[in-house]
């Protein structure tokens, strides 16, 4: 019996992954560049035995389905031939994410599953190679490997495609990113179908290849000046293209629900009455604002006059995968 647990940590992208060049091997059509949270996290065991006959998926204690044991079962297919192991595995993950809010992530998932399968079979993986392993998991969760500000460089193959951490001299800390949780009831489109309908059909995508790189190298550039105005210009102009590609896939579809909107437009007032705030959006409705730690209890506060506190939770920046031996049984 082999057993492993891993902790890892939410990421939410300023300049955002949006389309793959390789399905396969998720290797994504653009870099971007995240910002690892410490509020919402993933804990998940594996245990590899003889006497299992299948795989088993349990999530928040609650054993899954076909479909989602599916997903968990092809990546471990992809360890077990890369760990030269034969044994099926149980998996059990705990999401630390408020109830409800549509929040359980990918990245911090995918990401927990590798490193607990890294450390259970003794893979001794590198966190580039660590980092690799996620992303066929799920593309963002190679950002979760690190903490703080993470860039994944798209590269032109598997060995070549990873995310490393960006020297910010820890400007992160002085950072805070408010989520506005919006429950609208509405079908979801996942990020991965999302993405693959509008590279797939938006007249709008080849605008978006075109000036992603622009975006990344300025906002680099406002990591090094630890120039916020910068950082939060750029990251909310990123989001607005990213959605602004799903408008124009066939058929067309937006993560925009009407609340969603009152809250980019309380941002922007916010914003105008002096105190610095941006948004991003990924593909759901809730709305993220990026702000400065010292400023966020006053944004909060303002936010309150709208959205009930319940809906609002402030994280900060988060640190990289954590592993431990042994299991959860
Ligand atoms: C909008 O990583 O969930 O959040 O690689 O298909 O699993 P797959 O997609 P996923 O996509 C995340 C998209 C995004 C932007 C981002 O996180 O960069």
């Amino acid at each position: 019996m082999y057993e492993g647990k891993a902790r890892a940590y939410t990421n939410i992208a300023l300049i955002k992954y949006w389309g793959k060049k390789d399905e396969e091997l998720i290797l994504p059509m653009n870099n971007s560049l995240s910002l690892t949270l410490d509020g919402f996290y993933t804990e998940t065991s594996v245990i590899f035995a003889e006497e299992f006959s299948q795989d088993e998926f349990f999530l928040d204690g609650i054993k899954q389905n076909a479909a989602a044991t599916q997903k968990v079962s092809r990546f471990l297919s992809l360890v077990r031939q890369q760990a030269d192991c034969s044994l099926y595995a149980k998996v059990t993950s705990k999401n630390f994410v408020p109830t409800a809010a549509g929040l359980a992530s990918s990245a911090s998932g995918l990401a927990a599953l590798a490193g607990a399968c890294n450390e259970a079979l003794q893979m001794n993986l590198s966190e580039k190679d660590l980092s690799r392993l996620a992303r066929r998991g799920s593309g963002s969760a190679c950002r979760s490997i690190f903490g703080g500000f993470v860039e994944w460089e798209k590269g032109i193959s598997d060995a070549t495609s990873f995310a490393q951490p960006i020297a910010s001299d820890h400007w992160e800390d002085e950072l805070a990113m408010i989520f506005i949780l919006i429950n609208d009831q509405q079908k979801d489109i996942s990020s991965r179908d999302g993405m693959k309908r509008t590279v797939a059909t938006s007249s709008f995508y080849p605008g978006w290849l075109d000036s992603v790189d622009e975006d990344l190298q300025k906002i680099k550039e406002a990591i090094q000046k630890k120039d916020f105005q910068g950082l939060g210009e750029i990251a909310e102009g990123n989001a607005l293209k990213m959605h602004g590609t799903t408008l124009a896939a066939v058929p067309p579809f937006t993560y925009w629900s009407p609340q969603s909107l009152t809250a980019m437009n309380m941002v922007r007032s916010i914003r105008n009455d002096g105190l610095p705030c941006y948004f991003t959006m990924d593909a759901g409705p809730n709305v993220k604002v990026l702000c400065e730690r010292k400023n966020a209890a006053a944004i909060v506060e303002q936010l309150q006059t709208v959205f009930d506190s319940g809906q609002l939770v402030t994280a900060y920046a988060g640190p990289g995968i954590q592993t431990f031996k042994g299991a959860d049984k």
